[in-house]
C-alpha cells in the first residue's frame, strides 16, 4: 500500500525525537552555539519550543532555526472567512451518549486546498486548556501555493486514506501516501502539495503532551513502532518574494494574514523538535498466541499523556494486518464498554468487527461507556468461524482513544449516519438450561 516513490529515505533522517542537525547551505549551521551574534549569511536564529523551558530533560523539545527573515515580522491577523466547516466549534447542548458513524467525505466539488477542505467532526476540551484532542477529515484537489498553515493550537498527524500528501514545512519535505502518516510540530508552518491531483483522508490534532512512543512493560525493549522507522526531513527551504497569506489556527479559531514571501525559508535547523513520517507496515504488531484477544492498547503506536499515570489523553492505536491463531476465542474485538472514549477511521479495507457501513475514509465514536462491538454480521461469522490460523489483509484501522469525551460539531450530528444503532439489533437472546 505504499508507493516506492514514498518509500526512498533519502532527505530524511531516521529515529524518533533524535537530535538532529542539517543544513540545506553548507555553512549554514553554527557550531557549537545556538545564537551567535552574526550567524552565517545574515540568517536570523530563532527558537521554536514545543514544551516548557523548564520541561525535564527527558521530555524537553526544542528546535533551532536558522531563516531569512524572522517569523517576529508579519502584519496583524484578522479573521479567516475561508474554511467555514473547518474548526466551528463544537456544540454546547447536553451531549447524547448516543454512537455515531459517518460516511466518508464526497470529493472535493470546486477547487479547494487542504484547508479549505478540512471538515471537524469531533473535539473534547479547549485547546487553551493544553489537553485534549480534535478530529478533522479533508477532501481537496488544488495545491496549496502562496497559502500556508500553522496550529497554534497542538501538533498535527496527518493519515491519508486517499492520495499522496507533499507536507513542505519549515524543516523539510515530507511526502507520504495512503499507509504512512506524518506528523507535524505545534507552529511549524507548512503548505500541502497533492501529487495525485487530489486527496482525502484525516488530521488528527493533538492539544496535549506530546505524542511519544508508548511504554513496553514487559513486551521489552523492541516491538511496536520501533524509533528507528520514524523518518525526519532534512533541512530545506524557498526562497520566494511574493505574497503568501498564512493561515494560523489559535484558540480554536482561523486567523489569517498576509506576508510578503514564504515563511518556508529556514536554511538549517537543529534541535529534537521536528516533523516525521512513518510507514504503518513497519508497526510490529503483537497479539494472542494462546486465547482471548488482548486489550487493543496493544496494538498503540503513539501516546499523548494525561496528568494521570496510565490514563491518555489521546493514545492513537492502528489494526493492520496480522496473523488471527487464538484457540477457543471468539477472535474479532470483543463487546465492551470503555471508561475512555474511542474514535476510529479506516485507510484501507474492512475492519473486523464491522461486515457493513464502516468505509475507508468514514469515521465512527463511541464515547465513554457506549456499549459496542462487533455488529450482528461480523459476531455470527466469527463464532461459527473454525478457528484455524488466519491472516486478516488489506486491512488499516485506527482508533484515536482519548479520555476526554468527544463532542461532534453541529455539522458532524446532523451529518452522521441514521441507522448506525441498528447494527447491533436482533442479536439472539442466551437460551438458558432448564
Ligand atoms: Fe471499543
Amino acid at each position: 500500500m505504499t508507493t516506492e516513490g514514498a518509500r526512498r529515505s533519502a532527505g530524511y533522517i531516521p529515529g524518533f525525537g533524535n537530535h538532529v542537525s542539517t543544513e540545506a547551505v553548507a555553512g549554514a549551521l553554527p557550531i557549537g552555539r545556538n545564537s551567535p551574534q552574526r550567524p552565517a549569511f545574515g540568517l536570523y536564529a530563532e527558537q521554536l519550543s514545543g514544551t516548557a523551558f523548564t520541561a525535564p530533560r527527558h521530555e524537553n523539545r526544542r528546535s533551532w532555526l536558522y531563516r531569512m527573515r524572522p517569523t517576529a515580522e508579519h502584519p496583524p491577523f484578522v479573521a479567516y472567512e475561508g474554511a467555514a466547516r473547518f474548526a466551528p466549534g463544537t456544540s454546547d447542548a447536553p451531549l447524547a451518549p448516543n454512537r455515531l458513524r459517518w460516511d466518508p467525505l464526497p470529493p472535493a466539488a470546486v477547487p479547494t486546498d487542504l484547508i479549505d477542505g478540512l471538515v471537524t467532526a469531533m473535539a473534547n476540551r479547549d485547546p487553551a486548556a493544553l489537553e485534549g484532542v480534535a478530529i478533522h477529515r479533508y477532501a481537496a484537489n488544488r495545491d496549496m501555493d502562496a497559502r500556508v498553515f500553522a496550529n497554534a493550537d497542538g501538533e498535527l498527524l496527518f493519515v491519508p486514506q486517499d492520495g499522496r500528501l507533499a507536507l513542505l514545512t519549515e524543516l523539510g519535505r515530507i511526502d507520504i501516501a495512503p499507509g504512512q502518516i506524518a506528523l507535524v510540530p505545534r507552529g511549524v508552518r507548512f503548505r500541502a502539495l497533492l501529487p495525485d491531483g487530489a486527496a482525502r483522508g484525516y488530521l488528527l490534532e493533538n492539544h496535549g503532551a506530546l505524542f511519544r512512543l508508548p511504554d513496553l512493560g514487559p513486551i521489552g525493549a523492541n516491538g511496536l513502532a520501533n524509533p528507528r522507522d520514524f523518518e525526519t526531513p532534512v533541512a530545506w527551504f524557498e526562497d520566494r518574494d511574493e505574497p503568501v497569506a498564512l493561515i494560523q489556527k489559535f484558540g480554536g479559531s482561523l486567523w489569517t494574514t498576509t506576508l510578503d514571501h514564504s515563511p518556508l525559508d529556514v536554511v538549517a535547523w537543529h534541535g529534537n523538535l521536528a516533523p516525521w513520517r512513518y510507514d504503518l507496515a513497519r508497526f510490529n504488531t503483537i497479539g494472542t498466541v494462546s486465547f482471548d484477544h488482548p486489550d487493543p492498547s496493544i496494538f498503540t503506536l503513539l501516546t499523548s499523556p494525561s496528568d494521570v499515570p496510565g490514563r491518555a489523553n489521546a493514545d492513537f492505536v492502528i489494526f493492520p494486518p496480522r496473523w488471527m491463531v487464538a484457540e477457543d476465542t471468539f477472535r474479532p474485538p470483543w463487546f465492551h464498554r470503555n471508561v475512555m472514549s474511542e474514535a476510529m477511521g479506516l485507510i484501507l479495507g474492512a475492519y473486523d468487527a464491522k461486515a457493513d457501513g464502516f468505509a475507508p475514509g468514514g469515521l465512527s465514536l463511541h464515547n465513554l461507556m457506549a456499549g459496542h462491538g462487533p455488529d450482528v454480521a461480523s459476531w455470527q461469522a466469527a463464532s461459527a468461524a473454525e478457528l484455524k490460523p488466519h491472516r486478516i489483509e488489506g486491512t488499516m484501522a485506527f482508533m484515536l482513544e482519548s479520555c476526554w469525551p468527544y463532542r461532534p460539531t453541529a455539522q458532524a450530528l446532523s451529518d452522521a449516519q441514521l441507522d448506525y444503532d441498528s447494527v447491533w439489533k436482533d442479536f439472539p437472546k442466551a437460551v438458558l438450561p432448564r
